[in-house]
């Protein structure tokens, strides 16, 4: 089996290093000549949880070097998920025959790829472990998780487990029968606990301790929520429930829902939103395929997601410069939540 990983960024170059030191046959493609360059020269490095590993000859080339004789039965795309959208159309003529393309991010974009490319040669993954690139050739595991992967149409499959079968030489691998509920479930969490913690600067923790960013959440939370069910998803429980106790009537349960918050603080609450990285570096953001995927789903489904909207909106003008990340920003929203739910049952 021939492994391409597209994509050597905090999640990419961790699992790479891992499947090089697992002896996995493992050829990588970065964004162009210099990138693979200076990665050839550098290795790779990964300290943190998980042990540290060290892969010092790697083959490596830019995505655009890969060609005609050149088949892999399984490509990891590791990027953010615009290019990953960009990328998928060119590399997926890379595949052997059966070949699968196995994307990671958040979101939407595995079903947009199988939508373009055909189910048959794509499957969901969903990465609960979490990586940081100190430099490029150089990471940082921050904690022990998987990476869920299965067809997105539901079941389970031979491919899916001689995939994970495979990966999990190097890295922990479970299968689900339900990846896009999986994908749905940490979906909610991306929309309201990376989001709005980037928008208002600050860990879920923190926000939480203000009445705006309380309300803020629970509208998020619960717009997201409302389009998955509409649309038919059956959600997976990940670390904690994903429907609210006494859900759909949020007066019923009111300090068992309070519990449940708490669970997702306890989880959640002191991380720092990968979101609020992209904001200080200056890079887009993933929110069209979080925030931006449920609004879009939303008015397809004509179920109202006025906050995700509105909070896409903030992000995107973040990265135009136009705004900056701030506390007051939940307050702002809070208000807007007033305006917009008044007479509803939020
Ligand atoms: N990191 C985590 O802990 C984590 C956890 C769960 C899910 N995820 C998801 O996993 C995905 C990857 O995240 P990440 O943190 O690893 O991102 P990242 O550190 O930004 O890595 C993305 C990598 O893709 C490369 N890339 C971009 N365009 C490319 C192209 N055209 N050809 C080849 N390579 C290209 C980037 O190279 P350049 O630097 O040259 O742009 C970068 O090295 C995201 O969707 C993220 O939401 C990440």
């Amino acid at each position: 089996m021939q492994i391409l990983i597209v994509g050597i960024g905090a999640l990419g170059g961790t699992i790479a290093a891992r499947a090089i030191r697992a002896g996995l046959p493992v050829r990588l493609a970065v964004r162009n000549t210099d990138s693979a360059e200076a990665l050839r020269r550098s290795g790779l490095r990964v300290s943190g949880l998980g042990g540290e590993v060290t892969a010092d000859v790697i083959d490596v080339a830019a995505v655009e070097d890969y060609g005609k004789g050149d088949q892999f039965n399984l490509i990891l795309l590791a990027t953010k998920a615009q290019e990953a959208l960009e990328i998928a159309p060119h590399v997926v003529d890379l595949l052997a025959p059966g070949g699968i393309m196995l994307p990671i991010q958040n979101g939407g974009v595995a079903r947009a790829l199988a939508d373009r490319l055909g189910e048959d040669r794509i499957l969901g993954g969903s990465s609960n472990f979490g990586a940081t690139m100190v430099e490029p050739g150089v990471y940082e595991q921050k904690n022990a998780g998987h990476l869920v992967i299965g067809e997105l149409a539901g079941g389970v499959s031979e491919r899916t487990d001689r995939i994970a079968r495979m990966l999990g030489r190097a890295i922990e691998v479970k299968t689900s029968s339900n990846i896009t509920g999986a994908i749905w479930s940490k979906l909610l969490i991306n929309c309201s606990v990376t989001t709005l913690g980037a928008l208002c600067s600050q860990t879920m923790r923190q926000y939480m301790e203000t009445e705006a960013g309380k309300k803020v959440f629970r509208q998020t939370y619960q717009e997201a929520l409302s389009v998955a069910l509409a649309i038919g998803t059956r959600l997976e429980r990940l670390s904690v429930d994903p429907i609210p106790p006494g859900w759909p009537s949020s007066f019923a349960a009111e300090e068992h829902y309070q519990s449940w918050v708490e669970a997702i603080i306890a989880f959640y609450g002191d991380v720092k939103p990968s979101m609020l990285q992209d904001f200080e570096r200056g890079r887009k953001t993933e929110v069209d395929f979080i925030n931006g995927y449920v609004v879009a789903l939303g008015h397809a489904s004509g179920v109202p997601v006025h906050m995700n909207a509105t909070i896409t909106g903030l992000v995107h003008q973040i990265e135009r410069g136009v705004l900056q990340p701030a506390r007051d920003r939940m307050n702002e929203l809070a208000d807007q939540a007033c305006e917009r739910t008044r007479g509803t049952s939020i």
